[in-house]
Formats: structure tokens, C-alpha cells, sequence
């Protein structure tokens, strides 16, 4: 495993391996972590392979920097180790929204209340690019927290806010299609949470942009 450049790293368990990204728990004195390291895929060419290896590293790791200096709930970047494509979090605990939703243990607020971590996040002026709920964390106090800034966008235009939205309704009519009105809900939170005196695009642009790409894929996907 490439933890060979991490000091003081104390590899435990995989919590995940999927296609991109191997997620390792452990511990870095004393405090709980993981490790993610991206890995190379066979089916890209190796030079574009490792430029967008870098590139998703590098985005993922600024954000997360600018994210927790502001005190967003998300993964704090304990350590970047570029040579091994892979970066020390602090550990968020408790699960995925995916697993909670499934459970049947949900508050049935979650989703108004992550609707309100997207604007909270837009208003940032940024963009996630892969908001499904494999990539919500909630923790067993409530609090939601957003993982996963490879894709993500700083100064984003209407669209990529728009396409948050968006993806979170893909995600949950085929995930989650038990949960009636679920985009609703995340819309309800998304525009209750508009802070009046920020000059981002107002939330209910952002809706209003997310129901014409919704249509557009309705109609023409
Ligand atoms: N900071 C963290 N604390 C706790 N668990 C985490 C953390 N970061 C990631 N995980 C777990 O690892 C999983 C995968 O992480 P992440 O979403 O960042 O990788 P990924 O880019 O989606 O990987 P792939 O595309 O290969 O599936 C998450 O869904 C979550 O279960
Ligand atoms: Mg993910």
C-alpha cells in the first residue's frame, strides 16, 4: 500500500476500495484518520492517467484546505503525499447518507438539511461534481459532512451548481426512489438556507437552472 510517505501513519482496516480510490482507517498521533491514495486505471492512457490522478489530488486537497479553514463540515487534510497520489484525512464517524437512508434510521430531515450544506457550500463559491450520498457522511450527533472534492469547482458557473443538483436527483430516483418528494426536500433546504447578504447566485436561480437541466434530460436524455 503507498503509506511509505506518511510519518507517524498507522495503517488499520480498508473501509473502501472502489474504482478510483482506496480508503484505508488508521491513526496519526493518536487521532483517528484515513488515507486515501488514488490509483492508476488500466483502461487510460498512463500519461493521461497520472495527469488526472495529480489534477483530481491537487483540487481535492485545496479544497479541503480552504474548506475546514472556514470551519465547513468536511474532512480536515492532515497530509498530502503527491508522489503516492494520496492524501491523510481526519476521519469523519459514522456513515454514509447512502447507508442511512437505506437503514430506515433517518431522521427524515436529512435531506432538507444537506440541501442547506449545498448552498452553504455554493455560497462558498464552490462546486462539488459528485453529489451523490455515497458522498454524504452523517455522524451519530446529526451533522451532515460532504467528502469527496475531486470533481469539485472553485468559482463555479450556474450550471456546475445547477448539475449538484441535478446529480443528487439521479442519485436518489435510482437509489433511493422509496423517499417521495426526496429532490424537493434538498430544494426546500437549499433555498431556506439563503444568507441574503452574499453575492453568490441567489438559490433560487440555482433551482430554477437545476429544473431546466432536469427537464433537458427528461426530455432529451
Ligand atoms: N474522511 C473520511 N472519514 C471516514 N470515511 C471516509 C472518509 N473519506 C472517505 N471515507 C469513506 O470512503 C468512501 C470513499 O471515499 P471517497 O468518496 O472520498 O472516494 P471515491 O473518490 O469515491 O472513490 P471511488 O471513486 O474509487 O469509489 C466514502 O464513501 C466513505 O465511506
Ligand atoms: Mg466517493
Amino acid at each position: 500500500m503507498a503509506s511509505g510517505g506518511i510519518p507517524m501513519w498507522k495503517p488499520g482496516n480498508v473501509l473502501h476500495e472502489g474504482a478510483e480510490a482506496t480508503v484505508t482507517e488508521g491513526s496519526w498521533l493518536g487521532r483517528k484518520a484515513v488515507l486515501k491514495s488514488r490509483r492508476a486505471r488500466s483502461y487510460r492512457h498512463p500519461d493521461l492517467d497520472r495527469r488526472l490522478t495529480r489534477q483530481r489530488l491537487a483540487v481535492e486537497a485545496r479544497v479541503l484546505s480552504r474548506l475546514s479553514s472556514i470551519g465547513f463540515p468536511s474532512p480536515r487534510l492532515v497530509f498530502l503525499d503527491q508522489r503516492n497520489s494520496s492524501m491523510l484525512l481526519s476521519r469523519i464517524e459514522g456513515g454514509t447518507l447512502f447507508e442511512l437512508l437505506k437503514s430506515g434510521d433517518s431522521s427524515g430531515d436529512e435531506l432538507f438539511q444537506l440541501g442547506g450544506l449545498i448552498r452553504r457550500l455554493h455560497e462558498i463559491g464552490i462546486s462539488h461534481g459528485d453529489l451523490t450520498t455515497h458522498n454524504v457522511m452523517s455522524t451519530i450527533d446529526g451533522d451532515l459532512h460532504l467528502i469527496d472534492f475531486g470533481l469539485s469547482r472553485q468559482s463555479p458557473e450556474l450550471e456546475h451548481m445547477g448539475l449538484d443538483l441535478q446529480v443528487l436527483r439521479e442519485c436518489l430516483g435510482a437509489s433511493h426512489s422509496e423517499i417521495d418528494g426526496a429532490i424537493d426536500r434538498v430544494c426546500e433546504g437549499y433555498i431556506a438556507a439563503q444568507n441574503s447578504g452574499n453575492d453568490a447566485e441567489s438559490a433560487e436561480n440555482v433551482v430554477d437552472r437545476f429544473r431546466k437541466i432536469a427537464g433537458r434530460v427528461r426530455y432529451h436524455g
